[in-house]
């Protein structure tokens, strides 16, 4: 069944113009300035609205076990979310536990999402040992489309992997074309700080940040590079927080040297003081690295804007205030590190980059889906609006009020870090590979209708 869509105004990465899309099954079939009524057999009057490329957030953790308990959306309910704002792709964290073979963990990720996704999904895969095979088993999941790993400078005993090991998985990169994705942290000095802080006493939330300093942030983000400038490949940092981090990364980049970085929307909009919340309320903002001092956030959106800073994701980790972030109500360090975003991240990008004036309409499609469809091997299947394409596409209404709260949002958690944010601009229709999954607030898909997305490695485009 063909669907056109019309009189909408179709935003891109690079350019913004009135056209009619015309979806043919699951992919868009043709594009032109008007098409007659009777092509299609259904037809979206798009008046008023803009036809953007579905959004693809590169960063979740559904239904991942972590900090003594699991994040509380699953693959169904976190697609689900994900999809009432907008977006239409995730590339979800698969993780290998320490001495257990990578190809395990895929499989252990391709049985949670499998019946329950409801938008399509791709899987990085978080390295914590290489041991005697893990070189060659990185190669093997390149072949079954995980063209992405990520590694952890931080969580020493957990998750944390030294510089040995980032080096080899790093030259092992550069052969296969996969990109390593940085948790950048000094994980060892910080957790020199975090034993003295509290034998002093110190356990509410707010000593998570006030024991991870931006400079851990920033030494690790700049050894993350040279090790890659070393190993002679890219490499990606997750999750970037501060100013001082932003530096290393700039200074790279002017340098020549292919380093990519993503923000989140809480990095951008909130500050540490959340964490300075009574009643323990704090905890809902512990997650890693931590909200840090106003100044940083100007520096964060002008990053943005000057591409030194590449890509928008969400690091979507929830778990519910109530009974899972309490684990830690004696000891920040029990707090499971972790905040939910997923459904909000085009509403608050939108309202707060293109409303407020600090980035523009094409750049707003760039940061939260074409960029991260091209880094992360997905273009030009996802992240354009262009014939041949998956009909992924949002049709949204840039003058829609919407007041986020978690009385209304549909993401498996009992607290929004964006409570009483009002914003301008959400999502009306949202299509996935051809099919009206949301519209006007209601949900249209189904669990299992998501299909797992092998994808390209070397992504055809490191910029
Ligand atoms: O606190 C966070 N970010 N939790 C998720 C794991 C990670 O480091 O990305
Ligand atoms: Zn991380
Ligand atoms: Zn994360």
């Amino acid at each position: 069944m063909k669907t056109l869509i019309a009189n909408g105004t179709i935003v891109t990465a690079e350019r913004t113009y009135r056209g009619d899309i015309l979806v043919d099954g699951e992919k868009i079939a043709d594009i032109a300035d008007s098409f007659p009524g009777a092509v299609a057999g259904r037809v979206i009057d798009a008046t008023g609205m803009l036809l953007m490329p579905g959004g693809i957030d590169v960063h979740t953790h559904l239904d991942m076990p972590f900090g003594g308990t699991t994040s509380s959306d699953n693959f169904e309910t976190g697609t689900r979310a994900a999809a009432f704002g907008g977006t239409t792709t995730l590339v979800d964290f698969a993780i290998q536990p320490k001495g257990t073979k990578m190809r395990d963990a895929l499989d252990t990720w391709w049985k949670k999402a499998d019946g329950r996704a409801t938008i399509d999904y791709g899987l990085h895969m978080i390295v914590t040992d290489l041991g005697e095979a893990g070189l060659e088993d990185m190669d093997s999941l390149v072949d079954e489309g995980v063209a992405s790993f990520k590694l952890f400078m931080a969580y020493p005993g957990v998750l944390m992997v030294d510089d040995a090991t980032i080096f080899k998985a790093m030259k092992r990169t550069a052969k296969n074309g996969a990109l390593i994705c940085m948790h950048a942290e000094n994980g060892g000095v910080i957790d020199v700080i975090v034993q003295q802080a509290l034998a002093e006493g110190k356990t509410a939330p707010i000593y998570h940040a006030m024991t991870r300093p931006t400079t851990a942030e920033a030494e690790a983000v700049h050894r993350a590079i040279a090790l890659s400038e070393m190993a002679g490949t890219p490499v990606y940092i997750v999750h970037l927080s501060s100013e001082d981090a932003l530096n290393q990364v700039r200074e790279a980049r002017d340098r020549g040297v292919p380093v990519f970085a993503e923000t989140c929307p809480q990095y951008l909009l909130l500050s540490v003081e959340e964490l300075a919340r009574p009643n323990f309320e704090g905890a809902k903002y512990v997650f890693t690295p931590p909200l840090r001092e106003k100044h940083n956030l100007p520096k964060l959106w002008e990053g943005l804007k000057h591409d030194h800073l590449q890509v928008v994701s969400t690091d979507h980790c929830p778990f519910c205030f109530a009974d899972q972030k309490a684990l830690g109500k004696d000891n920040f360090t029990k707090i499971p590190n972790g905040g939910p975003g997923v459904e909000n991240r085009l509403q608050l990008i939108h309202h707060h980059g293109v409303n407020e004036g600090r980035i523009g309409l094409n750049r707003f499609v760039e940061l939260v889906s074409t960029t991260p469809a091209k880094i992360f091997g997905l273009y030009p299947r996802k992240g354009a609006i262009a014939i041949g394409s998956d009909a992924d596409i949002v049709v949204w209404d840039p003058n829609a009020d919407h007041l986020i709260s978690a009385q209304t949002h549909h993401m498996r958690v009992d607290y929004s870090m964006f409570e009483g944010f009002r914003v301008k601009g959400n999502a009306r229709i949202v299509i996935s590979r051809g099919e009206t999954i949301v519209e006007n607030g209601s949900f249209h898909g189904r669990a299992g209708r998501g299909a797992y997305l092998r994808r390209t490695a070397r992504g055809g485009a490191w910029k």
